[in-house]
């Protein structure tokens, strides 16, 4: 069976086609249309423009995955805001909606339905539910967590890109979501036992990083910026020679001390906050320099809270695999440290990342948790967005 999955819950528009035989379940097409040059502007997601994004995007995203399935496909939208807003959004939809019908057609479709931006949630299942009623097909709702979850589980891949993880996790199964709307431990004791055993009381991690670039001035989004401004130092060939100019900065760990698995990422950023202030008043220092070094603090501070309660977690659990994802899990270092500090546990447990493709949005992950998922027949009238569903 062939499922058409969908995910529009942020500011990426993304399809995907995931097949399911038996007990295999392989990825056909991955295409994904990302916001990020229109948003950029603004150091942030602009809700309402991110759901006309969607409108635009959603039909030739889907047409696209339909059609090319042997590529994982990025496109960003280059469009400027003004353009966005001036085209017609209803015409749009008309022009393209009649090739989107004619194409392949699924066994089933699967959609986010939340948690997430409500208006832009609403892109994604009303076309799901539309495109379910005229193809007379049944629609699998899919948590946006749970597809994050879900994207460790690839199996086999028709993408040549999306192939490095062969090995599906083993239960129990420790995962840390860390992304930008959300940051939480799960413990998984089968695809029906999806236990939270903490999650962040503020702000997500990633969100940490997008309030910090912003602060140190290194625009959106801001995982990607701030662990380029880290390279700067941490890399040895750096432009940075001259390591006596680099200031001695040191950032708190808030929640470590705690035997609990929530997390907290506001004080952390407030903390960065005072820095800037203090340095900026007491230093005469290059600002680059000086954004850098405060990067790499944050950029460890976050990964020693990943990566400690983590550990803290497998202690108590004893996973026999233990996944990271979530756009955070695109990060570099914490995709090693993390590695390093499972491979030192004193038991046998797997180490399981996704591929950078799948870390941030996308829709083979919502496709291959609908794959596991997938339950009595739905029709498309019992299908809703929910902005605050939770997992
Ligand atoms: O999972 P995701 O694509 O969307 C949500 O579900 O929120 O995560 C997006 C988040 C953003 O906050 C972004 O700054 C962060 O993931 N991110 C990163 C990196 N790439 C993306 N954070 C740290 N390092 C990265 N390389
Ligand atoms: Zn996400």
């Amino acid at each position: 069976m062939k499922i058409l999955a969908i995910e529009t819950s942020c500011d990426e528009t993304a399809a995907a086609v995931i097949e399911k035989n038996g007990s295999e379940i392989k990825i056909l097409a991955n295409v994904v249309a990302s916001q990020i040059n229109i948003h950029q502007k603004y150091g942030g997601i602009f809700p309402e423009i991110a759901s006309r994004a969607h409108v635009e995007k959603i039909i030739p995203v889907v047409e696209q995955a339909l059609v090319c399935k042997k590529h994982t496909k990025v496109w960003s939208t280059k469009q400027s805001v003004t353009q966005a807003l001036q085209k017609n959004v209803a015409q749009a939809l008309q022009k393209n909606v009649a090739q989107a019908l004619a194409c392949d057609k699924p066994d089933a479709i699967a959609v986010t339905t939340g948690p997430g931006l409500i208006g832009s949630l609403l892109v994604g299942v009303n076309f799901a539910k539309t495109y379910a009623y005229v193809k007379n097909l049944p629609i699998i709702g899919i948590n946006h967590w749970l597809g994050h979850i879900y994207s460790n589980f690839i199996g086999k891949s028709q993408i040549s890109k999306l192939k490095s993880q062969s090995k599906i996790p083993e239960f129990p199964s420790l995962i840390l979501i860390a992304s930008g709307g959300h940051t939480g431990l799960i413990l998984m004791k089968n695809h029906d036992k999806i236990q939270t055993l903490g999650e962040t009381l503020d702000d997500a991690a990633g969100e940490a990083f997008d309030k910090v670039a912003k602060l140190l001035g290194l625009g959106y989004p801001g995982g990607p910026a701030i662990s380029a401004a880290a390279e700067k130092i941490l890399n040895p060939k750096s432009e940075i020679r001259n390591k006596s100019q680099i200031p001695k900065i040191k950032l708190p760990r808030p929640m470590l001390e705690r035997s609990d698995f929530d997390f907290s990422f506001s004080g952390l950023k407030t903390a960065v906050l005072y820095k800037i202030k203090e340095l900026t008043n007491n230093y005469h220092l290059k600002p680059k320099i000086f954004s850098a070094a405060l990067a790499a603090e944050f950029q460890q501070a976050v990964i020693d809270i990943l990566v400690g309660k983590t550990i803290q977690a497998a202690y108590q659990y004893r996973p026999k695999s233990i996944c990271l994802c979530g756009g955070v899990s695109a990060n570099k270092e914490l995709r090693e440290q993390m590695k390093k500090a499972v491979e030192k546990l004193p038991w046998k447990t797997s180490y399981h990342v996704p591929p950078i493709e799948l870390s941030t949005d996308n829709a083979a992950m919502i496709g291959i948790a609908a794959a596991y998922h997938l339950g009595p027949k739905t029709s498309w009238d019992k299908i809703n967005a929910n902005a605050n569903l939770k997992l």
